[in-house]
């Protein structure tokens, strides 16, 4: 599954120079294997491998249920706010370095409060001391995701998100939905939304991922979610792309994840070009990153390869991703 740069003409270096921000990647998903050994070695928790070549192999998915397993493995271990802030700080540099100037860090709220018993305030507050010690001399700036997720019972979702609600929201540029995804049209989620809405805060959300293009209306009209994140599935039905062109709903992209994750057959299927085609506005994001092998200039690197873009179209996607960020002005 490792991408092989060696036989693309992928001009890396210019692409790196052209800012651009990262509006898909999930804070507990940017866990690279060294830092998860750290946090296992910080909690006296027996890790899942010895060794750096272990966890990363152990990064390795058959399949979406499976990378879900490790995912929430990871949540678990971030505990502190300083666990927090460590892995914050070290994705915004991570990012600084491949030319983003803007982070939206997705994080999975509901798994945190819900599933892990933690309180929502340290965490965010660790997150936001991590960003602003990089902001400091980066000048980068970044927004926060916090995420309900599907699998969970809407009412709990509710109340976790009331308590998110209820802490400090400068930083908040939306709420969004990800995680096990195969049911989460089954139970009334759209009161969480209009919840936050009342706060001034959108709404995004993970959407035709692994499911097709009802998942994606579903989500503009019940969450009047303002960006998607994958939205590979809106492909399936011209009415769905139609609606996304019309709203001028972009969708952040991650083929990468879509490629690990199985949820497309191979590089050849991917709609990436086809979405360009029809006029969709597409940002990528690398989802997570260390779990998948990739980074978000990897991903620019499938799309020069998979759409025969040159720097026009680098230059076109990265601007897709300023003119789409939610930065609190
Ligand atoms: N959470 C982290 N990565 C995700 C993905 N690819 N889909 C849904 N939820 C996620
Ligand atoms: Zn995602």
């Amino acid at each position: 599954m490792t991408h092989a740069p060696s036989v693309s003409s992928f001009p890396r270096e210019l692409v790196r120079a052209i800012p651009k921000a990262e509006l898909h990647v999930h804070l507990e998903g940017t866990v690279d294997a060294p830092t998860l050994l750290a946090l296992c070695e910080r909690h006296g928790e027996k890790p899942p491998a010895d060794d750096v070549e272990g966890v990363v192999d152990w990064y390795k998915f058959d399949g979406f249920p499976m990378f879900l397993d490790r995912y929430f493995t990871v949540l678990r271990l971030l505990r502190d706010p300083e666990d927090f802030a460590l892995v914050a700080e070290q994705y915004m540099r991570t990012a600084h370095e491949q030319g983003v100037v803007h982070v939206e860090f997705h994080s999975s709220a509901t798994g945190h409060i819900l599933e892990g018993g933690k309180p929502w305030a340290p965490i965010h507050d660790g997150i936001i001391a991590g960003c602003s010690s990089t902001a400091d001399d980066t000048d980068m700036t970044w927004g926060l995701i916090p995420d309900i997720s599907p699998h969970l019972p809407a009412a709990d979702c509710a109340r976790a998100m009331d308590e998110v609600l209820a802490h400090d929201l400068e930083h908040i540029v939306a709420i969004g939905m990800g995680g096990p995804a195969d049911t989460w049209t089954t139970d009334d989620f759209s009161p969480i939304y209009d919840r936050a809405r009342s706060f001034g805060i959108p709404g995004v959300s993970h959407a035709g991922e692994h499911g097709g293009a009802d998942e994606v209306r579903f989500a503009v009209e019940h969450f009047q979610a303002i960006r998607i994140q994958h939205g590979i599935g809106a492909m399936q039905d011209p009415e769905v792309v139609q609606l996304l062109v019309d709203r001028e709903i972009p969708c952040d992209v991650c083929p990468g994840s879509n490629i690990a994750l199985h949820a497309v057959d191979g590089a050849e299927s991917h709609p990436l070009p086809r979405m360009l085609d029809a006029g969709i506005t597409v940002t990528l994001g690398s989802d997570d990153p260390p779990m998948f092998q990739t980074s978000v200039l990897d991903e620019y690197e499938r799309a020069w390869d998979w759409c025969n873009l040159d720097m026009t179209g680098m230059h076109a996607l990265a601007q897709n991703s300023l003119d789409a960020r939610l930065v609190k002005r």
